[in-house]
C-alpha cells in the first residue's frame, strides 16, 4: 500500500507537547487532535478512530477489543507512554496492527519520583505538611512524629529494567543500599553496575527494606502485591509504586499498613485513578500519594511526544517502528510516495 502523506490521518487523542506534533506537520501528515481537556471515551475514540490512518493515543484510552474491531483499517497505533497495559497487544497483532510505544524518555524523571516517595514516606513528610496548615505545629517534641533512615537498607526492585535502574542508581549513590531484584529475565548489565543480585519473589518480600514496583502491569503482576505478599514483607519495610496501579490491590495495602505488616507506602499509581478524594491511604502519616506524575517534567514529555511521532513517521517513510510492542504484526507494507 503506497501513500501519500498529505493521504495519511493522523488522530492524537489528546493535546500533547508540540514538538511531536510538529514533526508530523513537517513530513506533510494531516493532523488532528483531540480538543478537550479530558480523556476521551470509548464512543469518541470508536468514531475518531474510523477517520484516522494513525492514532497517536495515551494510557487514558481504551484500545480494546471492541475499538480495534471497529477501527481494524489503522496501519500503526503508537503510544505516548512507556506502559501500554491499556492496548489489547494480542489483538492488535491478530489484526496485523503494529504498536509503537515510547520507552527511555521518562526513566530518569519517574525514578526521581519514586526516590522522592521513598523520603518522604520514611520522614512521613506529606503528613507532616498537612500538620502545618492543620495548626498541629506547637512545639519541637523529642519523641514524636520519628522517621527511619535509609543509610544501607537493602532495596528491593520489582522489575529491574530501565526505571528500575535509575532508581537503584540514586539509592545506591545517595544511601549505598544493597540492591536485590525480580526480574523474568536476569539483567545481567545492570547487575555490574549495581552489584545487584537476582531473587526470587518470596526472597524480595523478604529481604527489602524498600520494594519499589518498577514493572508492566499484565497477567503475571495484576494484584500480585496482595494480602499474601505484604503479609511476607519486614514489619520496618516500605512499598513504592510508580508502575501501575492495578500491581497491588489498595485494600489489601491498607490493611498491610493497618496492621503494621509493613511500615509505609509510596504511590504515584493508584487503582482506580483518579483516587477517590476521600480514600484513607491519603491521611495516614506513613503514607505519601502523588497523581501519577512519573512522566511529569517539560524533559520527558517532550521526549515521549518525539518518540511516540517518529514511531508514526519511520513506519510510513521506512517500513520500521523504531519502538515496537509487536514486531510480528510489521507485515503490512506501508510506504510513503
Ligand atoms: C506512564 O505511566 C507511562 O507509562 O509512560
Amino acid at each position: 500500500m503506497i501513500k501519500n502523506p498529505n493521504e495519511i490521518k493522523v488522530f492524537i487523542t489528546r493535546d500533547i507537547p508540540s514538538v511531536g506534533i510538529e514533526l508530523l506537520k513537517k513530513e506533510g501528515f494531516e493532523v488532528s487532535v483531540w480538543p478537550n481537556d479530558r480523556p476521551m471515551n470509548r464512543d469518541e475514540l470508536i468514531e475518531e478512530g474510523k477517520k484516522a490512518n494513525a492514532i497517536l493515543t495515551l494510557l487514558t484510552d481504551p484500545v480494546d477489543i471492541n475499538f480495534l474491531n471497529e477501527c481494524n483499517h489503522l496501519d500503526i497505533i503508537s503510544q505516548f507512554a512507556v506502559g501500554y497495559d491499556n492496548i489489547n497487544i494480542a489483538e492488535a497483532t491478530r489484526l496485523g496492527i503494529p504498536v509503537g510505544y515510547a520507552p527511555g524518555a521518562m526513566s530518569a524523571a519517574t525514578a526521581d519520583i519514586a526516590f522522592g516517595l521513598m523520603i518522604a514516606v520514611s520522614r512521613k513528610m506529606f503528613y507532616m505538611h498537612k500538620t502545618i496548615a492543620k495548626g498541629e505545629w506547637t512545639y519541637f517534641r523529642p519523641k514524636a512524629n520519628l522517621g527511619i533512615e535509609l543509610k544501607n537498607k537493602t532495596l528491593g526492585i520489582f522489575g529491574l529494567g530501565r526505571i528500575g535502574v535509575e532508581m537503584a542508581i540514586r539509592c545506591k549513590g545517595a544511601y549505598n543500599m544493597k540492591i536485590i531484584y525480580h526480574n523474568r529475565r536476569p539483567n545481567k548489565e545492570a547487575e555490574q553496575i549495581l552489584n545487584a543480585s537476582l531473587v526470587s519473589f518470596e526472597e524480595l518480600l523478604h529481604q527489602s527494606d524498600v520494594l519499589s514496583v518498577h514493572s508492566a502491569l499484565n497477567d503475571e503482576t495484576r494484584g500480585i502485591f496482595n494480602k499474601n505478599a505484604f503479609s511476607k514483607m519486614k514489619p520496618g519495610s516500605i512499598f513504592i509504586n510508580t508502575a501501575r496501579g492495578g500491581i497491588h490491590k489498595e485494600q489489601d495495602l491498607l490493611d498491610a499498613l493497618n496492621a503494621g505488616s509493613i511500615w509505609g507506602a509510596g504511590l504515584d499509581v493508584t487503582n482506580p485513578e483518579p483516587m477517590d478524594a476521600n480514600n484513607p491511604l491519603l491521611s495516614m502519616p506513613n503514607v505519601a500519594v502523588l497523581p501519577h506524575i512519573g512522566s511529569a517534567t517539560v524533559e520527558a514529555r517532550n521526549e515521549m511526544s518525539r518518540l511516540a511521532a517518529m514511531n508514526i513517521i519511520e513506519f510510513y517513510k521506512h517500513n520500521r517502528i523504531p519502538n515496537i510492542v509487536n514486531p510480528e504484526s510489521l507485515q503490512r507494507k506501508t510506504n510513503i510516495t
